[in-house]
């Protein structure tokens, strides 16, 4: 079932997400099922629960290409439950991100280019992978929502951060 999205302002962004303890339950099964439906009828790059108004500490993100992110190339589809994020090296990288929660809009975030991150699948099997680059940072956006972190508390330049469609109009003819 396609969710609506919560907008920035809603307090349910803000919480902190609690833990998964059960693993494998028809419940987390259909959560996950309608944060998947509700990412690919967006064409979102991924989803938090919180999100979706459910605090939980539950992300899915990933896809082939997308027209939202069309440099982005791809990133496996992925659903993230508990997870715990490990910067590799001290690298910051600037790069434009946009959000469900903040529709029509776009900012330059700075975050770290290489991670480690671990966590499980709804299943309860261990998931750890070493990954960089447009990979690195959606995971890092849809982990901040389960502390309810929204990209703009991470900018540190706000003259880039505006609607998509002024700060990348289309080219001339
Ligand atoms: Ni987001």
């Amino acid at each position: 079932m396609i969710r609506p999205v919560l907008k920035m302002g809603d307090a349910r962004l803000t919480r902190r997400a609690r833990e998964v303890e059960a693993f494998n339950t028809p419940e987390l099964a259909a959560l996950v099922a309608d944060m998947e439906e509700t990412m690919r009828a967006l064409d979102g790059a991924g989803l938090a629960a919180p999100q979706i108004g459910v605090g939980l500490r539950v992300v899915v993100f990933g896809f082939d290409s997308n027209p939202r992110y069309p440099e982005a190339g791809s990133v496996p589809y992925t659903v993230l439950v508990n997870p715990t994020l490990t910067p590799l090296s001290g690298e910051i990288e600037e790069g434009w991100e946009g959000c469900l929660s903040l529709p029509g809009l776009r900012g330059a975030v700075p975050r770290w280019r290489h991670l480690r991150y671990e966590g499980f699948d709804p299943r309860g099997n261990r998931i750890d992978r070493t990954v960089e680059g447009f990979h690195a940072r959606v995971v890092q956006h849809e982990t901040d929502h389960l502390d309810g972190v929204l990209y703009p508390m991470r900018m540190k330049d706000l003259t880039r951060f505006g609607f998509t469609d002024a700060l990348f109009p289309d080219p001339p003819g």
